[in-house]
């Protein structure tokens, strides 16, 4: 990689609000965004997971802000961008990943605190961290929202009614962001992951039929890792996508096709 390119990679100067950071997807983008300069803050509803973490980061060189705060709580939104503003000046990068799937079975079945649940964090959640997000990067001339949605979206399983429609939603909200926020330098996009391995996906990967499908029908016949989705967040993230916004990058092994 010439030295034109490493430049746009840089993320240094950058600070990058990271929701779902204590494992799984979104540990792994922080982790990423950190080694790639940027001043990390580190989103969850369990402190002690996200000093881990923050742990981690530090101990190779980087700086981690961590935040304990439910993203289904629009009041805890607010104070966590409070904190990141006098802690850390304001937000350039935010990547909304944090999310939940409490009801596994027919939509028919699903009780209704489920459903609010769902709602709450996956999509209102993203769209009270876009709305605190987006505020900042306009007094910072700015910035990149990264969403996490899913192959859910685009195609939802059975089973999973609810928590594709929050996903196929984060698209819609991505799409409407972009053409709210180019206006102000703020890109807006979304990722679409496939089948990754972390606790969230345990369910799946345990199921024996649904696990021989799912690799049955990736062209490259396997489920992926959470390093994995990194570089798409990275290139949505940085400026090497200065002209990318409102779209959906698919990472799913070719599931999808
Ligand atoms: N894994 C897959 O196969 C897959 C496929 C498509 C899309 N995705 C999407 O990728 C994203 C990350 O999933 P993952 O697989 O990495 O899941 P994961 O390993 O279970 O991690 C989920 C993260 O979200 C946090 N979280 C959950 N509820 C929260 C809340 N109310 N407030 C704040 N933080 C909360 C969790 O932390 P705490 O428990 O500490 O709060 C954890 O850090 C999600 O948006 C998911 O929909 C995953």
């Amino acid at each position: 990689m010439g030295e034109s390119e490493r430049r746009e990679f840089d993320l240094s100067g950058k600070v990058a609000v990271v929701t779902g950071a204590s494992r799984g997807i979104g540990a792994t983008i922080a982790r990423a965004f950190s080694a790639h300069g940027a001043t990390v803050v580190l989103v969850s509803r369990k402190a002690e997971a996200l000093g881990e973490v923050a742990a981690a980061i530090e101990g190779a060189g980087g700086r981690a802000l961590p935040v304990a705060c439910n993203t289904g709580n629009p009041d805890e939104i607010a104070t966590l961008f409070e904190t990141v503003r006098s802690e850390l000046g304001g937000t350039d990068i935010l990547v909304n990943n944090a999310a939940t799937n409490p009801h596994f079975g027919p939509a028919a079945e699903a009780p209704s605190w489920a459903l609010d649940k769902t709602v709450d964090v996956n999509l209102k959640g993203y769209f009270v961290c876009c709305q605190h997000a987006a505020a900042s990067m306009m007094e910072r001339g700015g910035g990149s929202i990264v969403n996490v949605s899913s192959i859910a979206a685009l195609s939802p399983p059975p089973g999973q009614v609810i928590y594709a429609m929050t996903k196929a939603a984060v698209i819609a909200l991505t799409r409407g962001l972009a053409r709210e926020l180019g206006p102000h330098g703020i890109r807006v996009n979304a990722i679409a992951p496939g089948l990754v391995e972390t606790d969230f996906s345990r369910v799946l990967l345990e199921t024996e039929p649904i696990r021989q499908q799912i690799v049955g029908h990736t062209p490259l016949g396997r489920w992926g890792q959470p390093e994995e989705i990194v570089g798409a967040a990275l290139y949505l993230a940085s400026d090497l996508a200065s002209f990318t916004t409102g779209t959906v990058l698919v990472v799913d092994g070719g599931l999808t096709i």
